[in-house]
């Protein structure tokens, strides 16, 4: 199975940095071929810009998706299953990751018009939270 994470903390100091590397291990040990989009390390741009709002709110598909949103969204199209990789802060996603659902789920792709988003097999969320000190 062709496997995309999508990765999202800022340290490799951290439980969930080796949650990430146990969980590729793992997925190699099973002859799965797999992408990464390591959000923080590729300085994912998680800001919808006033074009791509107005894109979004009014389905102005006749305006451009970005290159580094399409380029996640070729990442979607090749891949059979999608893995969350995050942690909890303050209860939602981390900003980076809800930003990039703000941007790559665009109009025309994950919703209407016309949606052309592959229907992946599998979804899986790893999440975690909380601290015992
Ligand atoms: C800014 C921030 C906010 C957090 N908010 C929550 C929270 O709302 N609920 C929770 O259970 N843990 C929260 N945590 C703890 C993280 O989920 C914790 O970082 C996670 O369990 C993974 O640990 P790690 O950072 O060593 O990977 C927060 C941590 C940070 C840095």
């Amino acid at each position: 199975m062709k496997v995309f994470v999508v990765y999202c903390h800022p340290s490799e100091k951290s439980f969930t940095y080796i949650a990430k590397e146990e969980f590729l291990r793992g997925l190699q040990d099973a002859n799965h071929e797999y992408v990464v989009s390591d959000l923080y390390k590729m300085n994912f741009n998680s800001e919808l810009s006033e074009t791509e709002y107005l894109r979004e709110a009014f389905y102005k598909d006749d305006i451009l998706v970005a290159k580094d949103v399409l380029e996640e969204q070729r990442k979607v199209q090749e891949s059979d299953a999608i893995v969350f990789l995050y942690p909890v802060f303050w209860t939602e996603a981390p900003a980076k990751l809800v930003g990039w659902f703000d941007r790559v789920w665009s109009s025309g792709f994950a919703y209407a018009p016309n949606p052309k988003m592959k229907v992946l097999k599998k979804a899986l969320f790893i999440v975690s939270a909380g601290k015992t000190i």
